[in-house]
């Protein structure tokens, strides 16, 4: 399905419901290792060109400026347009990290934020989780999750959180593919995000002959072939580039259906 919006020609993209109820589109932009607000915002404006609506980014990125700015500047409505970012261990806590959300909230100049995520799984955070679920509750953030959580780790903080996280955010691709994390997510309804979709643009992943032989078949690149695979099982999943003509092909992935 095609649409008209901001000039250009865009795909229509999928969405999947969290077990809070938000519908998520499924390709969001990552913008890891994208140097500085001025460059995020250009690679992110042009990726909401293209008919993105889902961006993600950390503090630990240094770059979430940019991307409120390209929020902004795109003249779309803040609510068609999906945030996630994570908060580093340096603010979990009880106390401080209500007040590292409301510095986000500024970083990123909105009043709420889409996807809030605790980024690795050391410190205090428990003390971090229980201040997400008051930022939930009082509309600072819609939805909480994990990146990077495994093992009696990601048991505990399931086992002691009253909202379950809606995302967990861990390394996926075809190598990887992460099919007992997502056997044991399925009792929360927790869905996989992926990052390093792509490899984080390994040679060896890219040039698998399997993916060029299966994109011939639908006239796709192999690295379409990789990211409509993420859609298929399930995966929410954010590619990153700051190429104009790779942030538009790896947005093409909607008009084809991979076989099982
Ligand atoms: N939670 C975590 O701990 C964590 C860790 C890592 C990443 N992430 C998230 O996941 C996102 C994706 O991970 P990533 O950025 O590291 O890796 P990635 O998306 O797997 O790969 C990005 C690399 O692939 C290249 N690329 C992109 N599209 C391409 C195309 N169509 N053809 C050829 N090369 C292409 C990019 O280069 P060009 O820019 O030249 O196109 C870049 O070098 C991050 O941006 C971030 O949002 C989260």
């Amino acid at each position: 399905m095609k649409s008209k919006e901001m000039g250009e020609i865009i795909m229509t993209q999928a969405k999947l419901t969290l077990n809070n109820d938000l519908e998520i589109p499924q390709l969001g932009f990552g913008v890891y290792m994208i140097k500085g607000d001025e460059a995020t915002k250009k690679a992110s404006l042009q990726a909401l060109q293209t008919g993105y609506r889902h961006i993600d980014t950390a503090h630990a990125y240094q770059n979430e400026r940019g991307v409120g700015q390209a929020v902004k500047e795109s003249g779309l409505n803040r609510d068609d347009v999906w945030i996630t970012s994570k908060l580093w261990p340096s603010e979990y806590g009880e106390g401080i990290t209500s007040e590292a959300i409301d510095k986000m909230l500024g970083r990123l100049d909105t009043d709420y934020i889409d996807l809030l995520l605790l980024h690795q799984q050391i410190g205090d955070y428990i003390g971090a989780w229980k201040d997400m679920e008051k930022a939930v509750a009082d509309g600072r953030v819609r939805s909480i999750g994990i990146s990077n959580f495994d093992g009696e780790r990601l048991d505990h903080l399931f086992e002691v959180a009253t909202i379950k996280p809606a995302v967990i955010q861990v390394e996926s691709h075809p190598y990887y593919p992460q099919h007992e994390l997502r056997q044991k997510m399925r009792k929360y309804d927790t869905k996989i995000e992926a990052w390093y979709p792509l490899g984080h643009g390994d040679t060896q992943l890219l040039t698998e002959p399997i993916f060029a032989t299966i994109g011939q078949k639908y006239h796709k690149s192999p690295v379409q072939v990789i990211l409509r695979w993420h859609l298929q099982v399930g995966n929410i999943v954010l590619p990153k580039s700051e190429k104009p003509d790779h942030i538009r092909s790896n947005f093409d992935i909607f008009d084809f259906e991979l076989t099982n």
